[in-house]
């Protein structure tokens, strides 16, 4: 059982909007989730997302791509002690020295449902492009634990939504978003709550 309330870091993107970071700080603000958002970090000091977290009053950390990245990266998520990191827009993989730091404490948030229109490659766009491209009736979006690989780590949750015979990547995206934000407030919540057993490949979620 994680202590309470967790220490949370969210490692956002160069260009990232920031909208799942927000959702979580607010979460955490509004006492949804038993946790804080100690720190955002980002490779760029322009990120959207990582000002919107400094105007929110949230810690912020620029670890720039580059020489020794993972190294300082690693360093950088040390020094705010997190309970739990979450990925919101976060692009890179994460190397073994990180995800072998924190086993079962990195989460990721995927827009589509996971095996499918996912890996190297698969994000923002490319995944609803993928998804009307291949006409499947239903997207949605995954929370999952992350591991070396792209994607492939034990799923937490997954939300359905309907595809429509209309849709554009942007009215399908827009669709997946809205679920992007509740499914993840509860991911962390359950993670904070110590409700999140991994066994195998297959994540228990245990009764409150
Ligand atoms: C989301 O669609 C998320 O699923 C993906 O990157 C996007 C980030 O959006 N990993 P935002 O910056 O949280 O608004």
């Amino acid at each position: 059982m994680p202590k309470s309330p967790i220490r949370i870091v969210i490692l956002v993107g160069t260009h990232g909007r920031g909208s799942n970071m927000m959702n979580l700080i607010d979460a955490c603000r509004e006492g949804e989730i038993p946790g804080q958002v100690v720190g955002v970090i980002s490779p760029s000091s322009e990120s959207p997302a990582l000002l919107r977290a400094a105007s929110a009053g949230v810690a912020t950390l620029v670890v720039p791509a580059g020489d020794r990245h993972s190294e300082r990266l690693l360093e950088g998520i040390q020094s705010f002690d997190p309970d739990l990191i979450t990925l919101a827009g976060y692009m890179k993989r994460l190397d073994e020295a990180i995800v072998g730091k924190y086993p079962g404490r990195i989460m990721n948030i995927h827009p589509a449902l996971i095996p499918s229109f996912c890996g190297k490659g698969m994000y923002g766009h490319h995944v609803h492009e993928a998804v009307l491209e291949a006409g499947v009736r239903y997207s949605g979006c995954t929370v999952h634990f992350v591991d070396e690989g792209y994607d492939t780590g034990p799923i937490i949750l997954q939300t359905v939504v309907p595809v429509e015979q209309d849709d554009t990547p942007d009215t399908l995206a827009a669709r997946v978003l809205q679920q992007e934000h509740a499914t993840y407030r509860q991911a962390v919540k359950l993670f904070a709550e110590g409700r999140l057993q991994i066994v195998g490949h297959r994540v228990r979620i245990l009764p409150a």
